[in-house]
């Protein structure tokens, strides 16, 4: 059995198929280009069994993910975060089987190390040299560390308001690092004339390379697995360029398809922020596509994404799954963050706080019922964004002292 079998690209819109050892962008059709294996090898040759004993990190899938040779993994030890169950907020949601996948617990604390890891591995086995982003931080953060371990160059766009340690961890990373005044479609731009301007850059923008989507699949495969090979009911996700719900729905798609699983999907569902949520709009107007969301603004930085190249990508597996897409007020997550750190001793960033909010949005509508075992997905650690909790703790002199409980009005223990 070969380390990888990778078979061929192709295209979800077109249907043409492209050569998968090739440095690839998107089809000519201008669709992203999914990676297509040999499941029924990898059926023949491989069990859940096999997978257990290996190392706990995402490349004891390696079978299906795009990287041919074992030497050319670049990792920094990422995959295989905790499936948390909750269940304290869970009972005060109403959803008693409440789990979180913890991806604050990754290489630069967000999933985006996932895409980083299998992304760079495959453009360094390929033969890339450079490579050019543009980021609402995170990805920018990730692709940069792993930019260095690979000993690629980097170039990365981001917004000038997207979480400022992720501009730390481009520069130190030895990132050519640039901020745009604008949103990350602006930062986009810069970097295509960019990449054409200059010669060995690869341009691996969200889904403007087909590798970065099978690294976010791992979340799908880790979920199954963790389960013991079963689904759960509903998967929650905060979508904003979309690579991680899209990533997850094909991950349990070949699941399926390899026989480690079997029964009805999860329902997918989209959670956007309300101050940019194209997704949600187009799901609610039964659409295939989504419409530009104009003046895009929420403290869930990582979801500002006005409008995504594989918007119709995620429709599909929303409208496939039997999900929905919903959108949430910065107050409320922000709420809601503060809630999953005090109930459950989790501090996560608000993007994975936007999926606490539709789980109480959805249960309140009836769309979610009790018996629903719902996985929800942290994307990042709370510790990018400190701005998110203000704090002002009372400060004492050192000659001071700790006021007694009586005098914050609670009886003395
Ligand atoms: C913390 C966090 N969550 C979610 C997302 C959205 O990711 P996706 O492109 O998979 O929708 C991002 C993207 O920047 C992010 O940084
Ligand atoms: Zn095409």
């Amino acid at each position: 059995m070969p380390f990888c079998a990778l078979s061929h690209l192709d295209c979800p819109r077109c249907g043409a198929r492209h050569d998968a050892d090739q440095v690839q962008g998107t089809c000519s059709c201008g669709s992203p280009l999914l990676a297509r294996y040999d499941l029924r090898l990898v059926a023949s040759q491989v069990s859940p069994g096999d997978i257990a004993g290996r190392p706990a990190d995402l490349w004891r899938y390696h079978e299906l993910l795009p990287v041919r040779e074992p030497g050319h993994v670049v990792s920094l030890g990422e995959g295989m975060t905790p499936l948390l169950a909750l269940p304290r907020l869970g009972r005060a949601l109403g959803v008693p089987s409440l789990l979180m996948k913890d991806e604050g617990l990754i290489p630069t604390g967000t999933f985006k190390a996932r895409g980083a890891a299998v992304g760079v591995s495959r453009a360094a086995e390929l033969g890339v040299s450079a490579i050019a982003m543009p980021t609402n931080g995170n990805a920018g953060a990730a692709w940069s560390v792993y930019a260095a371990r690979a000993g690629m160059r980097s170039l990365i766009v981001m917004p000038a308001a997207a979480p400022a340690v992720t501009r730390a961890e481009c520069a130190a990373a030895g990132a050519e690092l640039y901020l745009v005044d604008g949103l990350i479609g602006d930062a986009g731009r810069l970097v295509a004339e960019a990449v054409a301007r200059r010669r060995g850059y690869q341009d691996v923008s969200t889904l403007k390379e087909p590798y970065r989507i099978e690294g976010k699949k791992t979340m799908g495969l880790e979920i199954a697995k963790q389960l013991g090979w079963r689904l759960p009911g509903v998967i929650m996700y905060p979508t904003g360029g979309g690579v991680g719900i899209i990533g997850i729905y094909k991950a349990l798609r070949e699941l399926l398809e390899l026989g480690w699983v079997s029964g009805d999907l999860p329902r997918l569902v989209a959670v956007q922020s309300a101050g940019c949520a194209p997704i949600v709009t187009a799901f609610q107007a039964g659409a295939a596509e989504s419409e530009p969301w104009p003046d895009a603004a929420t403290v869930a930085f990582g979801i500002t994404v006005p409008k995504a190249l594989g918007d119709f990508l995620i429709l599909q597996a929303l409208y496939a799954t039997g999900g929905t897409a919903v959108a949430v007020t910065d107050e409320a997550l922000l709420a809601d963050q503060r809630a999953v750190a005090r109930l459950e001793g989790c501090f996560i960033c608000p993007e994975g706080a936007a999926c606490i909010t539709a789980v109480r949005q959805l249960c309140g509508s009836g769309w979610l019922s009790g018996s629903d075992e719902v996985v929800v997905l942290n994307t990042g650690t709370g510790l990018i964004y400190p701005d998110t909790v203000p704090t002002r703790p009372p400060v004492l002199s050192p000659s001071g002292a700790v006021p007694a409980l009586r005098d914050r009005g609670q009886p003395e223990g």
